[in-house]
């Protein structure tokens, strides 16, 4: 698996961080950490749906040799296609390349299923994660305006971005 090989050498820092694919049995621990990051939250119940839901990739991230979920990402594959539904690494393990090693691991494991194209939706104002999908090649290939509902009652527009794996 190219992709896989690829951010492993030169992004994920494979000695300290470990990415498994999660299962429902993760949900808890995924949907707290989502509570964390953004403005509504999943519920444990939501968590779970997903994690049990065939189409979903879940994967989670973790230290080597620790149980601790730190971060995870899920994604929904139609045939050759992923939509990211969500990513986040709790907020006191941010900065420390987490990050880059779910995004990197997960999408590895997504081209191992046969998926060639990966979209996602970002608030045009979260930096951290403009940056980190550009460091993976993702373009803008659309935008829509007031998409979010921010926790400070306002919206927030989002871009649409797209990475081409074939
Ligand atoms: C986006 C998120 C998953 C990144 O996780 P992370 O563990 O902090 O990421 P990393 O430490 O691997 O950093 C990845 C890159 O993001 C960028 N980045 C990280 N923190 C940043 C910050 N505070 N400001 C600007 N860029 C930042 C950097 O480019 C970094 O790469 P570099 O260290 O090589 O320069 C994390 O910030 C998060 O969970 N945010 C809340 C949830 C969220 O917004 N998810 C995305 C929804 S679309």
């Amino acid at each position: 698996m190219l992709w896989l090989w690829f951010w492993d050498a030169y992004f994920a820092r494979p000695e300290s961080w470990a990415v498994e694919i999660a299962d429902a049995g993760d949900a808890d621990e995924l949907a707290h950490i989502h509570a964390g990051a953004f403005a509504r939250g999943w519920s444990i119940d939501e968590m779970e749906q997903l994690l049990r839901d065939r189409s979903v990739v879940a994967c989670a991230l973790r230290r080597e040799g620790r149980r601790q979920v730190l971060g995870f990402a899920l994604s929904r594959v139609a045939e050759d296609e992923a939509e990211v539904l969500s990513i986040a690494v709790a907020a006191e393990r941010r900065g420390a390349g987490g990050g880059k090693a779910l995004l990197g691991r997960h999408l590895g494991r997504l081209a191992g299923q046969g998926v060639r194209r990966v979209v996602l939706e970002v608030d045009e104002d979260n930096e951290p994660a403009l940056a980190l999908y550009r460091a993976f090649g993702f373009e803008q290939v659309g935008r829509r305006k007031a998409y979010y509902a921010r926790a400070d009652g306002k919206r927030g527009s989002a871009r649409v971005m797209a990475l081409e794996m074939a």
